[in-house]
């Protein structure tokens, strides 16, 4: 019979077998599936396993923290963290245009993550461990868009940290192979996971950075994460985070509207609210968000947050508007 007890310890006894006394190394997106693959293997290997968090510093408010104090605290697990921001703030200056950003995010974030990989190699290395397994959060849903297949694959590790061999090859440990995303979910709560990281909805690997539309800096980020936070807030504390899909907020940093605030006008940017329904994310509705949610939302990001002085709210399905705006 299907219990999340003995899917967990089924797979304990998989991957023990798998790695035997080897090194795996995992890393972290912030999100469900790597998250509880990671506190599986844990509980499998205990301190085989390294995780690595690349911080680019697109990621929302709090969300950096949960990873690196509420992750480790619930699984102990031993995490390397990346402070990139900096790295990936200056790939980013001056870029407006969105498939820019994308490609320049996703190119800066198999750098940094494959250097931290290849220390961890070094380091196992130097311990004379080798490091093997590379674990990832492969669900059922993956596998089958993929095309099948089972067993381990073999990839390619392309590094550029001298001194090691030119590529490193890894076995893949994908403990969630069979399961979908609801199985998930009560796996990561068999395993004591945090609600925060089991019920997490979906958030990009691009992070706030595909959320600005315009330049993304600093500032603006920084601005973007407390509207986004005050969004987050009031939805939970309405009880609707599981009515919704997920609830992208956007910085319209180029956009400027005039307003008032006080006895003074205002110029400030619109921040837009994009809560959606959705089965599977290809097609999504808007979602029929309670008035008096979005006017506490609209009343505490105008008053709350400096240079935002219109929310509008986003009542496109998909399609024709795909769920985030870049
Ligand atoms: P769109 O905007 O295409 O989004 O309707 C569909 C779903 O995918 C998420 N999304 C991403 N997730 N990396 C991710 O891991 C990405 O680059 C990315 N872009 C969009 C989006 O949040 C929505 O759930």
């Amino acid at each position: 019979t299907w219990t999340t007890t003995n899917v967990v310890e089924e797979q304990i006894a998989l991957i023990r077998e798998q790695v035997g006394t080897k090194r795996a190394i995992c890393g972290l997106s912030g999100g469900v599936d790597s998250a509880v693959a990671a506190a599986l293997v844990q509980k499998a290997i205990g301190s085989q396993l390294t995780c690595v968090y690349v911080d680019h510093g697109l990621m929302r408010k709090d969300e950096s923290e949960q990873v690196e104090k509420d992750f480790v605290a619930s699984t102990g697990v031993q995490l390397k963290v990346v402070d990139a921001e900096e790295r990936f703030l200056t790939a980013l200056a001056g870029v407006s245009d969105p498939e820019q950003k994308r490609k320049i995010i996703g190119r800066e974030f198999i750098r940094v993550f494959e250097q931290a990989q290849a220390e961890i190699v070094a380091e196992g290395a130097a311990d004379g461990e080798e490091v093997a397994f590379l674990v990832q959060g492969t669900l059922y849903p993956d596998v089958v868009e993929s095309g099948g297949g089972t067993g381990t694959a073999n990839i390619k590790s392309h590094h550029n940290v001298g001194g090691l061999p030119e590529d490193i090859e890894f076995q893949l440990v994908e403990p969630l192979r069979q399961l979908f995303k609801d199985e998930v979910r009560m796996v990561g709560q068999e395993l004591g996971l945090p609600e925060e990281i089991v019920q997490r909805q979906p958030f990009p690997g691009p992070g706030l950075g595909i959320r600005i539309v315009g330049e993304v800096t600093k500032e603006r980020l920084d601005l973007l994460r407390e509207a986004d936070a005050i969004a987050r807030e009031e939805l939970t504390a309405a009880g609707l985070d599981r009515d919704i899909w997920q609830c992208p907020v956007v910085l319209l940093a180029d956009v400027r509207s005039v307003g008032v605030q006080g006895d003074g006008r205002t110029y400030g940017h619109p921040i837009v609210l994009r809560p959606v329904s959705s089965e599977d994310a290809m097609t999504a509705d808007w979602s029929r968000l309670p008035y008096e949610t979005l006017a506490r939302i609209s009343t505490r990001i105008t008053n709350e947050v400096a240079d935002v002085n219109r929310v509008v709210l986003d009542v496109t399905s998909k399609p024709p508007g795909t769920i985030e705006w870049e």
